[in-house]
């Protein structure tokens, strides 16, 4: 790396010191001139400007949040620019970074920073523990910003973003879309974290017990309370999804045999969907289209793909990896889930067709590799490191993006009974 003069420098004290101030000084200002015209328009003068401020303030409360949002990003400017000067993050030329424009998250702060000749964003990166021990905060993180690298976004974290557990939105819903984004979870800043199912396929992984279908359960309820949304579940254990078998076109358990009928009678759906797409000239099914989205999901895929005869799990193999591949404009989604989806259980050419991948905590950084893809624990990014104590937390990594850790939603039995019974009911059962 770079070497970076991070630690010396002077302190521009006029840059520092007025500008943080400059709402306050101009309040200042603008009071010792009407005091100093005092004689001018009266001794009552000043009280009655004061007052006019006051009554502004009272009858435009659009100004009067105006002015507290002004002064609360003015204390969080002088906190941010406080912690720079006493961890010595300085410029060349001894500037330190300036915060241009700050806002809320729901466990912290976000401040878009400008950095002096001299630093770069990967430098500031690695002063975020010392921050955020000055700043007395969980964490600091800096991320990098596309348009320049002369800014960078700093996320100061002071309130857990993973707690016990994360109520799911879908238990307040009557109905979703799926051609919407598909609520995931909550990011490490508390922000939401949404995908785009329509024209990808995710693949699940991670240790037993980390959350894989219970992040199901929360991708089978949106597909659920989407009307429009056909499901075919396959469920190694039975158990995991067999409350969704209600609105299923089609629930198999642990039967290999079954569930090769299952992907057989779903490639003939994809194939009468090409057909289809040909007559009427279109080139993938869309949002108004009849045919809406046909959803294929997988619970402990290892099952059948490692066990039973050789002949029906190589036929098992060869159906899903046609789906996966040619499912996407035919409006075919897949989502599986494995606890490791390691070459000898998910064969390799299967697993590298999966555009979206979520994974759970891992016991190794190459078990989290084989599910992310190689190299991404070398960067930082390994499920190995996710606290065990942590139920339903993972990375996800979603169209060639940098991985993001999440925590999925909790849902109960009882949530899913409650929701399964919604969706059929939606879905015009009595
Ligand atoms: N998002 C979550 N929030 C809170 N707790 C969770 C979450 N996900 C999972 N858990 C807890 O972890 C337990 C195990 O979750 P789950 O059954 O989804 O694991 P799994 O990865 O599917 O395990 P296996 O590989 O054995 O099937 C759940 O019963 C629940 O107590
Ligand atoms: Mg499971």
């Amino acid at each position: 790396m770079r070497n970076v003069p991070l630690s010396s420098g002077r302190r521009p004290w006029g840059s520092l010191l007025l500008w943080g101030w400059r709402l306050e000084i101009a309040l200042t200002v603008s009071s010792l001139i009407v005091l100093a015209f005092s004689e001018e328009i009266g001794s009552g003068g000043p009280a009655i400007v004061l007052a006019l401020a006051a009554l502004v303030l009272k009858v435009r409360p659009e100004l009067r949040k105006d002015l507290a949002r002004h002064m609360l990003e003015n204390r969080h400017e002088r906190w941010i620019h406080g912690a720079f000067w006493h961890c010595a993050i300085v410029g060349r030329n001894g500037d330190v970074p300036r915060v241009n424009r700050s806002a809320p998250l729901p466990v912290g702060r976000r401040y878009l920073i400008s950095l002096p000749p001299g630093l770069y964003g990967e430098a500031l990166a690695n002063r975020c523990p010392e921050l955020a021990a000055t700043l007395g905060v969980r964490e600091v993180r800096v991320k990098a910003l596309p348009q320049s690298a002369r800014y960078v976004e700093l996320a100061v974290i002071w309130s857990n973003p993973f707690p016990q557990s994360i109520a799911s939105p879908l238990l307040r819903q009557r109905h979703t879309s799926l051609w919407q984004p598909l609520f995931l979870g909550v990011g490490q800043d508390g922000l939401p974290v949404s995908i785009g199912l329509p024209e990808h396929n995710l693949l699940i992984g991670g240790e037993p017990g980390s959350g894989k279908s219970v992040a199901l359960s929360t991708i089978v309820g949106a597909c659920a309370l989407d009307p429009s949304v056909h499901l075919t579940l396959l469920d190694g254990k039975q158990v995991e999804l067999a409350a969704w078998s209600l609105v299923a076109d089609e629930f198999v358990g642990s039967d290999l045999d079954e569930a090769v009928q299952a992907l057989e009678g779903l490639r003939d759906v994809m194939d009468e969907r090409y057909a289809t797409l040909m007559a009427t000239r279109r080139r993938k099914v869309g949002e108004s289209d009849p045919e809406g989205l046909h959803v294929l999901v997988i619970d402990e895929l290892a099952f059948y793909l490692r066990g039973g005869k050789k002949e029906s799990r190589e036929r098992f193999a060869e159906l899903l990896r046609d789906l996966v591949s040619r499912g996407r404009a035919a409006g075919i989604i897949v989502v599986a889930a494995t606890q490791k989806p390691s070459h000898d259980i998910v064969p390799t050419w299967i697993r590298d067709l999966f555009s979206f991948r979520l994974a759970m905590r891992c016991t190794s950084s190459d078990a989290s590799d084989t599910i992310l893809g190689q190299g991404w624990a070398h960067q930082g990014y390994s499920a190995a490191s996710i606290d065990p104590t942590l139920r339903g937390v993972g990375y996800l990594l979603a169209e060639g993006g940098t991985p993001v850790l999440l925590m999925t939603p909790y849902l109960s039995d009882d949530d899913v009974d409650e929701l399964a019974l919604r969706s059929f009911e939606q879905r015009g059962g009595v």
